[in-house]
């Protein structure tokens, strides 16, 4: 049943696009009626604080280890230092286990933080539902997880992609959306909260009403967090020029299980998918932590056990709208070719707040003494897609680059999401559902082929069996 339901979308998606010229992108024209670009006031439900004296806030989770055997439960205590402890176990209301873990808290101005509790819960089984409890007494708050499937390579497993998300109506629209997809987890691509966009004490009290926002899904299955630029929070003016501060208290990553030297950067494997995760603002050229870092992390990746290579970044690489142009010039000088050497399957980022997928293309022979310098066609270069359209309160990046440049495959400045479904080891189905006045619509949507295996010697009997030219096409994007 699912996999005629398969063929079905696949079968739509070839018909829609057989007469289209395969290099020529598109530039949808849809207009969609927005929510104000506004941040939901603070006294509206979205950011309700639970009852109870010290009751647990902000409840999220990310991946705790290399391998989704453990996640790291993360909330806020208003009033109380109490104990960092996760009570939990595999049925509901019984708590087996006993997780305990640390307590902080910062300063960011005048604002005090309250108090941040980190609690890594780990041995889990795979494939597991597990119920958890955390607060004390009557303000004790119990929600649940599902931990991935035991890593493999045809391991079916649904991710989620979000960016540049804020806490406006927008935002709310693409959470609901979001969540009604049935993806298990979500690749974040940076920019949570556009706390930045406030001044002093509201910097602090817009990251709590965010956390709060977010917790109906992120109380219940890891995000795996990346960083952008409203996480820099450089703030001369108040004093406060330590960068990350407020992320890298409120939001930990599993970067010691990599061997990785900073949270920023890091890489995590769940299911049949290899996720790295860079970050845009953090040293990285060569002979850098993060360089180092990925050139070792890249040579771990094993495509027979985990076929799918994804990463994750804030800035673009390949964009084509006015917005943050060329932003992504110096990542790519760097690191483009060993994405197109390791056959990464796609690269998702954020920053531009419009959608945006790129043909497979690259632009790696061109050097300073050459006159190459056009991306060209490349079957070993990854799918580039933009999801900054989360919904945060700048508002949407309108204005593309016109003529359409030949490496943009499909852009639209709508808000949204995208999910990626990952079948087996050949195929995953990908998704950008646009929120088109409250409603989700699927609006850009292919068959991802697999990078490693679609060139092995398997992969090109599966091409033969299946001979019609436009499933060829669909083959060799
Ligand atoms: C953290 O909380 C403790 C206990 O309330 C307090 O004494 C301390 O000043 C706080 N630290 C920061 C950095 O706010
Ligand atoms: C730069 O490009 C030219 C022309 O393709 C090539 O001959 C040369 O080897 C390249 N130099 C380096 C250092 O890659
Ligand atoms: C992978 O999944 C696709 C779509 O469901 C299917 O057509 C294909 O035969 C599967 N390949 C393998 C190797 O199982
Ligand atoms: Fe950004």
């Amino acid at each position: 049943m699912k996999s005629l339901l398969f063929q079905l979308i696949l079968t739509s998606f070839v018909l829609l696009n057989s007469d289209n010229n395969v290099n020529a992108g598109v530039t949808s024209d849809f207009i969609r009626k927005e929510y104000p670009s506004e941040d939901i006031p603070l006294d509206n439900e979205v950011f309700a604080v639970p009852t109870g004296h010290n009751a647990p806030q902000q409840v999220h989770m990310t991946q705790g280890d290399y391998e989704g055997k453990a996640v790291i439960i993360s909330w806020v205590t208003a009033d109380e230092p109490e104990a960092s402890k996760v009570q939990y176990g595999t049925s509901k209301g019984k708590s087996e286990f006993i997780a305990e873990g640390k307590t902080t808290n910062y300063t960011l101005y005048k604002y005090k933080s309250g108090y941040i509790h980190h609690v890594l819960v780990d041995n889990l089984e795979y494939d597991t539902k597990y119920y958890y409890k955390i607060g004390t007494g009557h303000s004790a708050r119990e929600f649940w997880f599902q931990t991935p499937p035991k890593i493999g390579p045809d391991v079916p497993y649904k991710f989620g992609i979000i960016g540049d998300l804020g806490q406006t109506y927008n935002s709310l629209s693409t959470l609901e959306h979001y969540m009604e997809s049935g993806a298990e987890t979500v690749l974040f691509v940076g920019d949570l909260a556009y706390a930045d966009r406030y001044e002093y004490n509201d910097v602090g009290i817009r990251w709590d009403s965010w956390g709060r926002f977010v917790e109906r899904s992120t109380a219940y299955q890891p995000w795996i967090w990346s960083a952008g630029n409203h996480e820099i929070e450089y703030f001369p003016y108040m004093d406060e020029v330590v960068p990350f501060k407020s992320y890298l208290e409120r939001y930990p990553t599993p970067h010691l299980a990599c061997k990785s030297s900073s949270p920023m950067w890091y890489a995590v494997r769940r299911a049949s998918a290899h996720i790295i995760v860079l970050s845009s603002y953090s040293p990285f050229v060569k002979y850098t932590p993060q360089w180092e870092w990925l050139s070792e992390e890249l040579k771990r990746v094993d495509r027979e056990k985990t076929p799918w290579l994804i990463i994750l970044m804030h800035i673009p690489i390949y964009n084509s709208n006015d917005a943050h142009f060329m932003e992504g010039e110096s990542m790519r000088a760097v690191f483009e070719e060993w994405f197109v050497h390791h056959k990464v399957d796609v690269v998702f980022a954020g920053h531009v707040h419009a959608y945006e997928r790129s043909f497979r293309i690259s632009n790696i022979r061109y050097n300073v003494s050459d006159g190459d310098r056009y991306p060209v066609p490349d079957k070993s270069a990854p799918v580039y897609i933009t999801v900054g359209d989360g919904g945060n309160q700048e508002g949407l990046a309108g204005s593309f680059r016109d003529p359409q440049p030949e490496y943009s495959a499909f852009r639209e400045a709508s808000y949204g999401h995208s999910t990626l479904e990952i079948r087996n080891r050949t195929h995953a189905l990908y998704h950008w559902n646009r929120n088109d006045d409250g409603k989700k619509v699927p609006t850009d949507s292919f068959v991802l082929h697999n990078q490693y295996w679609s060139s092995s010697p398997r992969r090109r009997k599966l091409k033969k069996i299946h001979s019609s030219s436009a499933l060829g096409w669909i083959a060799s994007y």
